[in-house]
């Protein structure tokens, strides 16, 4: 993830600038950069790799301006080169930029077009030309960033500086966190509260949508529709911890709210955002095409993504995968073939049973792979290639943004398979990615159901037992949903096929009985819609996830919680969010011990 923050200072801000930016060297990055105002010109210096060169190149040549904005890269766009880095400006505005443009190639030809020079292969520099264009034609910095916002499309977070403005920065929040730290004479900008600890601990979180015009005596906070809105301050613990809470009130809460903003940082280290291919991360670049079958093994929430890797694998790729979970893998002696390859996924790293079936794989002369969220882990280094999720540190025991950025990486990885083994056409390739680039904006927006689903809670909150159905690839989704329920909230629940109802489960059903059903408007829908008949013919209380098309072609329900449409292939990163919210209420509704649920571990290191 990138990292930004934005100053004025009573003195110079440079210095500020990269002690913030220090703060943030945690998100990893490639390149960093600052911009500030000398004698009101914007003036940058940026540079390849650690902050330390970027430190050189300032006391080569010292940056004395009182107002900045800084930024650590991690490449999206274009090569981790200095021209690649951020600040990137014109003569009247520079811009640091977190996240991903989707439709920066159409805006890049329009302000070609209208002269506009590009000087790097960034989403992030249209962004720079859009703004000065609007300020050329004679808009005030305020506007500009607000007609230049709804021109975007994607999921990001800015800070903007301009030219000849000693006491203004701008800041707009869409997908990915943004903060105001108040000082005394001073404002900050910053993608966290740990960025802003060196200079204070008062902290405004940006609300998804709002951007906001800070001066050293005053911050407008704006919503979405450019009204003005207040937002709460509050004193930030952080102090050194490099992971806090932030605003939420448990790290599961942050951590759902992250996934837009971690599931495009996942995205970008498997897709050519400049193409539109898939380019697997350098050291991971796997051939698939003289593979004949794929063992996939894992645990828990792991596995369900493995589950879904499987429709993807064998519809993208037609690659045959045997899955099953670690505990029973290597006992089952399935038959292995040397040479062939074994993917072990795992958040952690260090989960026994797959670590276990990692050695029994080897043993049996397989290649190993291994999804995981921490580099450094035993099954990083045990692996053959790593594909790693850079969902950041997850705190909370029960996995949220590493299950879709698993989500996300083995995705990338079936269109990879598909084209390595020339079942899937360059167009296709180039509509699946499409698809997969627009997750982390739909995360954002389907983000905005919380509140619906925070007065759900208190419904499931009294259920004995809960079902979860779903078809297709919202089957594994429709696990993992019951998985989070019981395992925060101590509810029983179950996962089923929804075609599975009719042999046994629905013996459970009555008016007691929450079933949630995951049914996007696709090819599936209506078979799922006549098993929510028989469902609500016995009674049961249906909670449908689903589109505005399933929700206008569904029948009475209990409640209907509508997403954003999705291309099929991507629904299950979209419905992961709401049946982890509702998990996360319904737990907080009970009172339980949402981050540290009771006997359970975040990693277990024992079979
Ligand atoms: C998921 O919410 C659970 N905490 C648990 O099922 C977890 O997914 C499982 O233990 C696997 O952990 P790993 O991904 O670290 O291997």
């Amino acid at each position: 993830m990138c990292g930004i923050v934005g100053i004025l200072s009573r003195d110079a801000a440079a210095p500020q600038l990269v002690d913030g930016l220090k703060r943030l060297e945690y998100r990893g990055y490639d390149s960093a950069g600052v911009a500030t105002l000398e004698g009101g010109r914007i003036v940058r210096r940026r540079a390849e790799g650690k902050l330390r060169n970027l430190e050189a190149k300032l006391a080569a040549e010292p940056l004395s301006g009182r107002a900045g904005v800084g930024h650590t890269r991690w490449a999206t766009h274009g090569a981790p080169t200095e021209a690649n880095a951020h600040p990137h400006a014109t003569e009247r505005v520079a811009v640091v930029h977190n996240g991903i443009i989707e439709n920066f190639r159409e805006l890049r030809e329009e302000l070609t077009a209208e002269g506009a020079v590009f000087t790097s292969q960034t989403d992030t520099e249209v962004i720079a030309h859009l703004v000065s264009s609007l300020l050329e034609a004679g808009a005030a910095p305020r506007l500009a960033v607000a007609e230049a916002l709804k021109r975007l499309r994607g999921a990001f977070a800015l800070a903007f500086l301009f030219a000849g403005e000693e006491d203004l920065i701008i800041g707009a929040r869409r997908g990915s966190p943004l903060a105001i730290g108040h000082g005394d004479g001073e404002v900050y900008l910053g993608s966290d509260a740990v960025a802003l600890a060196p200079f204070t601990d008062e902290i405004t979180y940006l609300e998804d949508g709002d951007w906001a015009a800070l001066t050293r005596s005053n911050v407008e906070i704006f919503d979405e529709n450019d009204a003005p809105v207040a937002r709460p301050t509050v004193r930030s613990a952080v102090a050194s911890v490099v992971v806090d809470k932030g605003q939420y009130r448990h790290f599961m809460a942050k951590e759902i709210a992250e996934q837009p903003e971690v599931v495009g940082h996942t995205l970008t280290r498997f897709v050519d955002m400049t193409s539109g291919r898939i380019s697997l991360p350098a050291g991971a670049d796997f051939d698939f095409s003289r593979l004949d079958r794929l063992a996939i093994s894992a645990c828990g929430t792991a596995y369900y993504a493995g589950l879904v890797a499987r429709y993807w694998f064998e519809k993208f790729a037609r690659l045959p995968v045997d899955i099953d979970i670690a505990s029973e893998f290597r006992y089952r002696e399935p038959p292995l073939t040397p040479g062939g390859l074994a993917l072990m996924i795992s958040q952690s790293g260090e989960t026994a049973d797959t670590l276990a079936t990692l050695r029994h794989c080897r043993a049996q002369g397989m290649k190993i792979g291994a999804v995981v969220n921490v580099p450094t882990s035993t099954i990083a280094r045990e692996a053959d290639v790593v594909f790693p999720t850079t969902a950041g540190v997850e705190v909370g025991v029960a996995s949220t943004k590493a299950f879709t950025c698993q989500l996300a990486v083995l995705a990338a990885l079936a269109i990879k398979a598909g084209r390595d083994r020339k079942v899937l056409s360059e167009a296709d390739e180039a509509r699946l990615v499409a698809s997969l680039i627009e997750v982390p904006r739909l995360m954002a927006e389907t983000l905005h159901l919380e509140p619906e689903i925070e007065k759900l809670a208190s419904a499931f909150a009294k259920a004995q037992d809960v079902l979860y159905l779903g078809r297709g690839t919202s089957y594994p989704i429709a696990l993992e949903g019951a998985l989070k329920l019981k395992e925060i909230s101590y509810i029983h629940a179950e996962g089923y096929a929804a075609g599975e109802l009719k042999h046994g489960p629905i013996a459970l059903v009555d008016e007691n009985v929450p079933v949630v059903v995951l049914a996007p408007f696709d090819v599936l829908f209506e078979k799922t819609a006549s098993n929510m008949q028989e469902v609500a013919a016995r009674g049961g209380k249906i909670v449908l996830i689903t589109d505005a098309e399933g929700a206008a072609h569904a029948g009475e329900t209990f409640a209907t919680l509508v997403v954003p449409k999705a291309y099929a292939f991507v629904s299950p990163l979209i419905y992961a969010v709401p049946i982890q919210l509702l998990a996360y209420h319904t737990a907080v509704f009970m009172g339980t011990d949402v981050d540290q649920p009771r006997n359970l571990a975040k990693s277990v290191t024992v079979e």
